[in-house]
C-alpha cells in the first residue's frame, strides 16, 4: 500500500520504517530540511536500537522515501499518517498547532481519496478538529474528495520501538467507517499475522485509550515511589516489597520499579494533558493530580538524599553522575530526572562529571559549555576526582561495577543509587556508604 507519514520523530520514523520493512511504499515528510537530508544519507535524528540499518536498507530498496515536499507526499497515497509532536502548552494541555497545520496541508494538496490516520497523542475530540481543518481547505479550493479521519494511537516504547512496532501487543483503531478499518487491518496485517490483535472502537474511545494506558503506567510508578518513601520512614526495603507483590498477576512485575521518577516525552506530558482534558470537562481528577505531584517530588528525591548526607556543605563537591537519558537505550533527555538532579547540584554550588552511553551529545546540546558540567566519554572517567557517585539511569553497563575501584576512586566513598541497581550489603562490605530508593531508614 502507498503511505505518507507526516513527522519524522520517534513515532513517525519508526512506524514509517517498519511499514516499509513489511513491503509498503512509504514517504516520510518533515518540514526540517536538515533532518530529511540526513535521513537520505542514512543519518538518523534519534538513537533507537535496530532502526538505522532498517532505514538505510529500505531507503536503498526504494520503499522508504524522505521529502520536505508535502504536495508530492500527499499525491496518490491512500493512507496519510499524522505523527507530529503535541508538546504541552503553558497550562499543560496538548498543543495541537502542528497537528492542525498538517491537517490543513493535507486539505490543500489532497487529490485522491485517502484515510487520514492520527498517530500523534491527541486529546479526545482532535479527530473532529482534523476533519474540519481538512474539510475547510477542500471547500476553499472547491474540491470534493472523500477522506476519513481515523484514530490509531501508538504504544511503542523508546529504546524498544522497532521491536514494539514489529510485534505490537494490540493495534487500536478508532473509526466510524468500516472500509477505513479494513484498510488499516490490511496495512498492519503482516505485523500480527498469527493473532488477531486489532481492537476496533469509536474515535473518542481510541483517543482516550492512549492517555489511559500511559496514565495507568505512570500511576503504577508513582504508587511504587510512594511506597518507597514510606519504606524509608519505617525501615523497610521497597525491593523486598516489590518482589512480594509482583507475582500477583493482578499487580504484575512491570512498571513497579521505584526510582528517580518517570521522565521522557510521554508520561509527564500525557498525565498533564489528561488532567487538563478532565478539568475542561468539569471533572477534577484527584488521582492524576496525585500521580503527577508524587512524580515531581520524586525527581528531587535523589538530591534530598544527597542533602541529607552532606547537610549544607555541597559547594565545591564533585558528583559523578551515571546516566543522563530518561531511561536506558535512548539518547532522549526530555524531562529526564538527571536534569533535575544536576540543576539542584549546580544551584548548591557542586560540580558534575557525567557519563551516558548515548546521551552525551544531547547533554552538550542542552547545557553547552557550563564550567560545572563535564560530560565524560567513559564511566570510569566520570569517577576521577569525584566525591560521590549518583546513578540515575539503569544502563546495563552500570549494573556490576568494580566496587573496590569505586571505593578507591570516590573521595567520600558514597553511592546514591537512583534505580536500586546494587545490593546494600555488597556496598556495605565494600566500605561504601549507600543510599538507594526506599531501602531502609535513610530519613
Ligand atoms: C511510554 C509507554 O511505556 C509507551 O507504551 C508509550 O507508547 C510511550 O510512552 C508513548 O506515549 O509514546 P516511554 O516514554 O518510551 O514509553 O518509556 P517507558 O519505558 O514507559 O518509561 C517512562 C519512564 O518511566 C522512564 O523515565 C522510566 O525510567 C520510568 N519507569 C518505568 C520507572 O521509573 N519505573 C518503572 O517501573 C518503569
Amino acid at each position: 500500500m502507498k503511505v505518507a507519514i507526516f513527522g519524522t520523530g520517534y513515532v513517525g520514523l519508526v512506524t514509517g520504517t517498519c511499514l516499509a520493512e513489511i513491503g509498503h511504499d512509504v514517504t516520510c515528510v518533515d518540514v526540517d530540511t536538515a533532518k530529511i537530508d540526513g535521513l537520505k544519507r542514512g543519518v538518523l535524528p534519534i538513537y533507537e536500537p535496530g532502526l538505522e540499518p532498517l532505514v538505510v536498507n529500505n531507503h536503498r530498496a526504494g520503499r522508504l522515501h524522505f521529502t520536505t515536499d508535502a504536495a508530492t507526499a500527499i499525491s496518490g497515497n491512500e493512507i496519510i499518517f499524522i505523527a507530529v509532536g503535541t508538546p504541552p502548552d503553558e497550562d499543560g494541555s496538548a498543543d495541537l498547532k502542528y497537528v492542525v497545520e498538517v491537517a490543513r496541508t493535507i486539505g490543500r494538496h489532497l487529490q485522491t481519496p485517502a484515510i487520514v490516520v492520527n498517530k500523534s497523542t491527541v486529546p479526545v475530540g482532535t479527530a473532529g478538529l482534523v476533519n474540519d481543518a481538512i474539510a475547510r481547505e477542500l471547500e476553499a479550493r472547491g474540491a470534493s474528495i472523500d477522506f476519513e479521519v481515523v484514530s490509531n494511537p501508538e504504544f511503542l516504547k523508546e529504546g524498544a520501538a522497532v521491536e514494539d512496532c514489529m510485534h505490537p501487543d494490540r493495534i487500536v483503531i478508532g473509526a466510524r467507517d468500516e472500509k477505513a478499518v479494513e484498510s488499516l487491518k490490511k496495512l498492519y496485517g503482516p505485523f500480527v499475522r498469527n493473532h488477531d490483535r486489532f481492537v476496533v472502537m469509536d474515535v473518542a474511545s481510541a483517543e482516550l485509550t492512549k492517555y489511559a494506558a500511559n496514565a495507568m503506567l505512570a500511576t503504577k510508578i508513582s504508587f511504587m515511589n510512594e511506597i518507597a518513601n514510606i519504606a524509608e520512614r519505617v525501615g523497610a526495603d521497597v525491593e523486598m516489597v516489590r518482589q512480594g507483590i509482583g507475582s500477583d498477576p493482578r499487580i504484575g512485575w512491570q512498571f513497579i520499579y521505584p526510582g528517580a521518577g518517570y521522565g521522557g516525552s510521554c508520561f509527564p506530558k500525557d498525565v498533564q494533558a489528561l488532567t487538563r482534558t478532565a478539568q475542561q470537562h468539569g471533572y477534577q481528577p484527584q488521582l492524576l493530580n496525585a500521580v503527577e505531584e508524587v512524580n515531581e517530588r520524586q525527581k528531587s528525591h535523589l538530591f534530598e538524599l544527597i542533602k541529607r548526607h552532606y547537610g549544607d556543605s555541597l559547594a565545591g563537591k564533585t558528583f559523578a553522575v551515571w546516566g543522563l537519558a530518561f531511561k536506558p537505550n535512548t539518547d532522549d533527555m526530555r524531562a529526564a530526572s538527571s536534569r533535575r538532579l544536576m540543576e539542584h547540584l549546580w544551584d548548591a554550588g557542586a560540580k558534575v562529571k557525567a557519563f551516558d552511553p548515548e546521551a552525551a551529545k544531547e547533554a552538550r546540546r542542552i547545557y553547552g559549555n557550563r564550567k560545572d558540567l563535564q560530560v565524560c566519554d567513559a564511566m570510569d572517567d566520570a569517577l576521577e576526582g569525584a566525591d560521590a557517585l549518583v546513578v540515575v539511569t539503569e544502563w546495563r553497563q552500570f549494573r556490576s561495577p568494580d566496587l573496590k575501584a569505586l571505593k578507591a576512586a570516590l573521595g567520600d566513598a558514597v553511592v546514591f543509587d537512583g534505580r536500586n541497581l546494587y545490593s546494600p550489603k555488597d556496598m556495605e562490605d565494600a566500605g561504601l556508604a549507600y543510599y538507594g530508593i526506599g531501602r531502609g531508614r535513610s530519613i
